[in-house]
């Protein structure tokens, strides 16, 4: 299709990177087909409105517009997950803190019968949540924000995925949320950690596109691994895990800080960039 063409040149142009992937996925939100099956429909004509419709898309992506609120999702761990402007678009290497949540999870439940309590601290769109839920079906998740704007987002895509029974919502400043006398298996987060001053630097899909509150981590980056080190381990079980991600560069803070609060590291996962982003500890 010539459009695809057109369209890549121009986003190239702008400084857009990625151009003819971002084009590819543009155009397959419009004719509401997978990506891969474009290319048989190469002699298709767009329609009139098709036309407006795809052209508006492409201004938005100039616009920097993240193409994942373009489209208004993204697959996080093969689940569809809405995004919009009140919640950080769920990251690739987040999936892999997911991963490491449910497996722990999973080996809890085989005790029998054992229903595992996993606290996702600053949920966002619900991503992590969900994809707990979706892969432990004994476990019960309790998923915080500050932002009640997240909640709802977090909570229509429970409910996208059928999983609103097994997750309760709570709104608040970190654990203020959570009910007195609540203890969990598992406490995990992807809390913000950008340091204040680095946000201007950021490319403008994320500088001006996900929430303000769901990047900064404070001067260094590093608030929320002080407070989570800190207030965290009133609320986990004898054999609880907490599992956070970090930023690129965070590693060796992070652990001096937990070590300090005198956590145990039982971990440090690499993403799939082999950099350490994951810390696993236990109380
Ligand atoms: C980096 S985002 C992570 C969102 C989601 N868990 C993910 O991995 O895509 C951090 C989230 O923490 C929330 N947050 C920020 N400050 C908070 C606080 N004091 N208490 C609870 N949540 C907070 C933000 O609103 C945001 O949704």
């Amino acid at each position: 299709m010539e459009i695809i063409q057109r369209s890549t040149e121009f986003l190239e142009a702008k400084g857009v990177e990625t151009p003819r992937l971002q084009t590819e996925l543009l155009l397959a939100h419009l004719l509401q087909l997978p990506r891969m099956q474009l290319y048989l429909n190469f002699e298709r004509t767009l329609t009139t409105t098709e036309v407006a419709r795809f052209r508006d898309y492409i201004k938005r992506r100039v616009r920097r517009e993240p193409v994942q609120h373009i489209v208004g999702s993204t697959s996080f761990c093969g689940l569809e997950i809405t995004t919009n402007r009140q919640v950080l678009v769920p990251r690739p290497e987040t999936e892999l803190l997911a991963e490491a949540g449910w497996k722990f999870l999973g080996q809890l439940s085989k005790r029998d019968p054992y229903s595992p309590a996993a606290m996702d601290f600053g949920t966002g769109s619900g991503c992590l949540a969900i994809a707990l839920a979706a892969n432990c079906s004994a476990a019960r998740i309790y998923a915080g924000d500050i932002s009640p704007e997240a909640l709802e987002v977090a909570r229509q895509n429970a409910g996208r995925h059928l999983l609103t029974e097994r997750i309760e919502f709570m709104a608040g400043d970190g654990f203020a949320a959570v009910p007195v006398g609540m203890r969990f298996d598992l406490i995990i987060s992807n809390p913000p950690y950008i340091p204040t001053a680095e946000i201007g630097g950021l490319q403008p899909e994320v500088r001006d596109y996900d929430p303000p509150c769901a990047l900064d981590g404070g001067p260094d980056g590093l608030d929320f691994f002080r407070r989570l080190a800190v207030e965290a381990r009133p609320f986990l079980k004898a054999g609880g895990k907490i599992m956070l991600e970090f930023g690129d560069g965070q590693a060796g803070g992070i652990w001096e800080i937990f070590e300090r609060q005198k956590w145990v590291v039982d971990a440090v996962e690499k993403d799939y960039t082999q950099r350490p982003r994951i810390l696993i500890a236990h109380g």
